[in-house]
């Protein structure tokens, strides 16, 4: 019969062991880069002009110009949030990433939350190397003009998340 303390040493090991389904159980090692700020949180919307509507008239917020992403199959627009920014996502075409997520949500929901990092080219290998899945390959270039990669929703507690090139600041 294994002794109190082992079984409390077990019971701490394993306290951030997630469920077997999660890839992340198979996790090797400790992250070589920095997660940076929230850039922003995406919502899928059915009707954008609505959304951004109701946002801007009803809620008060500076809301961007519309802007359509046919590479991504959305049409995108930022809500100015102060800290960070909601990002309002329409699908574009018939072949739209997010028409599957609508067809479950119609009224729409929360997408997918991005974070910044320093290389996303670096931080893709680093999670590659410790067993995160990617849905590409490759980046791909986001709304923004910069390289974005989105990590799999299942290795990451069922929240889509995105990670997006920090842009440098500006000397002033
Ligand atoms: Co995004």
């Amino acid at each position: 019969m294994a002794s109190i303390a082992a079984s409390a040493r077990r019971a701490a090991c394993c306290a951030f062991r997630a469920p077997a389904r999660n890839n992340v159980a198979a996790l090797r090692g400790l992250a070589t880069f920095q997660l940076g700020r929230l850039n922003h949180v995406a919502l899928a919307v059915p009707d954008i002009e609505q959304a951004s509507a109701m946002w801007r008239d009803a809620l008060g917020a500076s809301v961007s110009e519309l802007q359509a992403l046919p590479d991504h199959g959305v049409t995108v627009c930022f809500v100015d949030a102060g800290n960070t920014h909601v990002e309002l996502l329409e699908p574009l075409g018939d072949a739209s990433p997010i028409a599957g997520f609508l067809a479950k949500s119609p009224s729409g929901g929360l997408h997918h939350l991005c974070h910044e990092v320093d290389d996303v080219e670096a931080a893709m290998a680093d999670l590659k190397a410790r067993g995160v899945r990617l849905l590409s390959e490759e980046p791909k270039i986001g709304a923004h003009g910069v390289p974005v990669v989105f990590l799999h929703p299942k290795d990451t507690n069922g929240v889509l998340v995105e990670l997006q090139q920090a842009i440098p600041a500006e000397d002033s």
